[in-house]
């Protein structure tokens, strides 16, 4: 059980919760918010929509840049009692060959997802959208590291497992999806995008039926690892997510609710489950 990038501050949870949330760590794994090269402000708020199933997002990626990530977030992550996953996001090949290198070479670092959520400013393609950009990216920084690298992948692509299949070729370790569906939502009196950033991603219950068609696409497509993810609320969501052909499992949305959610799940999925 992983938790979704972005969707749990296990610093910010560590104030709350003390170390308590050591001893009862909701996640066997633990995934960082995306980083990218240089800091980031984010989008103007606001910054969230519910929607009648999950949220609508667009929290633009804020982060300290990868110096104030190194030199201030990871130690302190690395007191997790888990793995550490690093996420990273550059906006071109040279961007996520540095984040991959520097990263890498820290040793509280386990493994390293790549999210190609976004666009190449050299191509303008989003690069996990395409098979092609996706290669490229991977085979860009794979003798950068020997870190396990996992590629996270877009729902916003034609043909998810065919980019899946472009990123094992390109050496990548495993792949996770879903990422966010692109989405918007007006505000109800001025009929104007409510979201600071315009449109947003959507996560939530709203995704799983999409999450799970994906996932079992790419899943017969490939042969290495999936972490699948995408609305999971419950033991036999998850479950059904592994029927799917997912290795591993991860919670995002849910998390908000119920910060332990993915220790429960993670405990659901262990019982028997009913047919
Ligand atoms: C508030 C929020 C922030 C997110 N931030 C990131 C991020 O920084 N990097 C990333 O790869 N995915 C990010 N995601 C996507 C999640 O990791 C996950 O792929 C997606 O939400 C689907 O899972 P879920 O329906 O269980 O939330 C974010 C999602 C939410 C809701």
């Amino acid at each position: 059980m992983l938790n979704g990038s972005g969707t749990f501050d296990a610093i910010a949870a560590r104030r709350a919760f003390g170390d308590a949330l050591l001893e009862r760590f909701p996640f066997h794994a633990f995934v960082s918010k995306t980083i990218t090269l240089a800091p980031r402000e984010g989008n103007p708020p606001p910054r969230l929509w519910e929607t009648p199933a999950g949220l609508i997002n667009s929290i633009g990626l804020p982060n300290k840049g990868l110096d104030g990530f190194l030199a201030l977030d990871l130690p302190e992550l690395a007191e997790l009692p888990v793995p550490l996953v690093v996420s990273v996001m550059g906006f071109s090949r040279d961007e996520l060959a540095t984040l991959v290198q520097r990263v890498g070479e820290r040793e509280e670092v386990g493994l390293i997802e790549m999210n190609v959520s976004c666009p190449n400013v050299e191509t303008g393609l989003v690069m996990g959208a395409d098979p092609v950009e996706t290669a490229r990216a991977v085979e860009r920084v794979r003798a950068l590291t020997d870190r396990p690298l996992i590629v996270k992948l877009t729902p916003n692509a034609s043909d998810p497992a065919a980019v899946a299949l472009a990123a094992a070729g390109a050496g990548a370790d495993a792949v996770s999806l879903i990422n966010t569906l692109k989405g918007m939502a007006l505000d109800p009196r001025t009929a104007q995008p409510w979201l600071g950033g315009r449109t947003g991603g959507v996560s939530g219950p709203a995704v799983r039926a999409i999450a799970l068609e994906q996932v079992g696409a790419v899943a017969a497509a490939v042969s290495i690892p999936v972490i699948g993810m995408g609305g999971i609320a419950s033991g036999r969501h998850a479950a059904d997510f592994m029927a799917a052909g997912a290795t591993c499992v991860a919670v995002g949305t849910e998390s908000f609710r119920d910060p332990a959610a993915g220790r429960r799940i993670a405990g659901e999925l262990a019982e028997p489950q009913p047919v």
